[in-house]
């Protein structure tokens, strides 16, 4: 499949790129960055890099779950052997929206497009006896589905329907999960066969906080799609443990632990962080807000938010980058300054959640506007310009899975690197780059509610590292992209795996941010960066789907 074409075409693009050289950090260090050509000469650049990753899945794992590039090894992720689509259905409206996009590549995104099509609707088989994580499952294969129904519905590609009837069976097996419990709180895992609920094999049976707040938006869209209200009834359902059993508003500052015991509807310990296990739990808050207008999210959003501010924010010594760290201990113990870059999404989520969508000139001007959303927009601001500093000061140019924060008491941890400023270290256990999306998200978030240049020209130097540092030229000459072992030390250590979010996540909101237009308003991301529309308030209206809580202690 691979021409000698797309080689030249690969070659001559990266021989374009100018390369200009700039001070970093006064007259210390100098590094070159590259310079983008036009956002067209970008956008194709994004195509290739996805185009090179597909076409060598296609060619040695088309339709398997889990992929190695450098062995070109395979394997699915339920035990029983079945695939879910883990990368065939996350992939997908990334070709969607690329094939709509492209001026060059129309013809094989379409192939593309049609061939998952195709096995979707005959070989995809949710019916496994075996057990799948809830959460993995929402937010990559039901949200990828659902995103899959919209956008080809829109462009009139071949039969929606059957990703929506894929989606409503899907979901039925999810939905078993929540049967039963009393708490509202679902185990994390379900045998998609059986409709056993599973509970965490470990964490003493505790389920993540943020895995079951974050399956709304996905259930609430199945509900506005097929007028069945018990996804949304179940979704929602999680909520009121949650917030009253534990008096999440007062006694928690609206910062939820990261475990919930599942029949109680307590917290589990006292771990409170935005990173892993927490992350998602404050972003569906204000995206239920930006799907449904109900201002109740809203407030939520705004409680946690405060709360945040309050107890997780701080700036790191010398430079003053605004973080966020972490409250091992609970609200009363010492400020961790550890930062996961999965924390990186903060950024675009509190521009998203100053502006509602709305370019900065334009949100300044609505009612709605005050000096709250002013500081959240400032933060919004800050946080990214960190998440950036996260791979400029980095050898490869790419972000680290964890860093620590020089906050100047926190001892520096054994056998660390430390980065060019000073600013922050990384332990040996966390150099390694999985081609996450969250800072390119937060990039692609600020660039369109800002237009400024700013933010293209640091997904471009993102992009163009990715490029250089995360692929390898296999033995037929093709080029592959695996994350890394260790992004610190040049060459960089290549992993034999490719994520999904890769090519559902990575690339498309690299693409996004290279796309002229874009309404923010209209659309909300899933946390995998499945796009929904924006509910119709008047439909939603008419098929009285609304949300039946509200917190009983109110602080709002
Ligand atoms: C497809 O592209 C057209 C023209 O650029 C645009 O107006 C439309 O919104 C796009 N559709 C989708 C579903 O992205
Ligand atoms: C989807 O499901 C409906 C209702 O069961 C059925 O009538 C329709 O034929 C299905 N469509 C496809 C493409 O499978
Ligand atoms: C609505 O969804 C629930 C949950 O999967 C299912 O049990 C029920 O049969 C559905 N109702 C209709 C009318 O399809």
């Amino acid at each position: 499949m691979r021409s000698d074409n797309i080689l030249k075409i690969w070659l001559l693009g990266a021989i374009s790129t100018a390369l200009v050289a700039i001070g970093y950090l006064g007259k210390q260090k100098w590094t070159t960055v590259p310079q983008y050509g036009t956002a067209e000469s970008v956008r194709n650049e994004i195509e290739e890099a996805f185009l090179e990753s597909w076409r060598d899945y296609e060619d040695y794992a088309w339709g398997y779950d889990v992929y190695g590039p450098l062995s070109h090894s395979h394997r699915n992720m339920p035990r029983s052997g079945d695939p879910l689509g883990w990368i065939t259905i996350d992939a997908l409206d990334t070709m969607l929206l690329m094939f709509n996009k492209t001026t060059s590549n129309r013809a094989e995104f379409l192939k593309g497009i049609l061939e998952i099509q195709v096995w979707t609707a005959n070989e995809l088989n949710y019916n496994i006896d075996a057990e799948v994580n809830i959460f993995e499952t929402t937010i990559r294969m039901l949200g990828g589905l659902l995103s899959a129904y919209h956008y080809t519905k829109q462009l009139k590609i071949g039969n929606p329907e059957i990703y929506l009837n894929k989606s409503i069976d899907l979901c039925d097996r999810l939905a078993i999960a929540f049967k039963d419990r009393e708490s509202g709180i679902p185990f994390s895992s379900v045998n998609l066969q059986t409709g056993e609920a599973i509970r965490n094999h470990v964490n003493e049976g505790a389920s993540s906080t943020a895995e079951f707040t974050t399956l709304q938006l996905e259930f609430k869209y199945l509900s506005y799609l097929t007028g069945n209200a018990t996804y949304w009834n179940l979704a929602e359902n999680v909520y009121p443990a949650l917030y009253d059993t534990n008096d999440l508003l007062s006694r928690y500052r609206g910062l939820a632990p990261i475990y919930t015991q599942p029949d109680s509807g307590l917290f589990h310990g006292q771990n409170i962080r935005f990173g892993s296990r927490g992350d998602s739990f404050y972003e569906y808050l204000l995206k239920q807000y930006l799907q449904s207008h109900e201002k109740i999210y809203y407030d939520l959003y705004r409680e946690s938010m405060e709360g945040m501010k309050k107890y997780l924010i701080a700036k790191s010594i010398p430079s003053g980058f605004t973080y966020i760290g972490e409250r091992p201990y609970g609200l009363q113990g010492a400020l961790d300054p550890k930062m996961d870059h999965l924390v990186c999404f903060m950024g675009g989520l509190l521009g998203m959640g100053a502006t509602e969508g709305l370019s900065i000139k334009k949100a300044r001007k609505q009612s709605f506007w005050d000096s709250t959303r002013e500081e959240d927009w400032k933060l919004a601001q800050e946080l990214t310009h960190t998440c950036y500093q996260m791979y400029r000061q980095i050898p490869s140019g790419l972000s680290p899975e964890i860093v620590v924060f020089n906050d100047g008491i926190t001892k520096i941890p054994p056998h660390a690197w430390s980065s060019p400023s000073g600013d922050f270290f990384v332990k040996p256990a966390d150099k390694h780059n999985l081609q996450r999306p969250e800072t390119v998200e937060s990039i692609m978030f600020l660039y369109h509610l800002t237009k400024d240049e700013k933010y293209r020209q640091w997904g471009y130097e993102i992009l163009s590292s990715f490029k250089e540092h995360t692929s390898v030229v296999t033995p037929d000459s093709r080029n592959v992209f695996v994350s890394l072992g260790d992004c610190i030390s040049l060459p960089t250590h290549k992993r034999d795996n490719m994520e999904s979010f890769w090519l559902a996540e990575t690339l498309k909101y690299l693409y996004l941010l290279f796309e002229d237009d874009l309404d923010l308003t209209s659309i909300v991301f899933n946390t995998e960066a499945h796009p929904f529309p924006v509910f119709d308030l008047e439909r939603l209206d008419e098929m009285h789907l609304k949300t039946n809580w509200s917190p009983s202690v109110v602080r709002l």
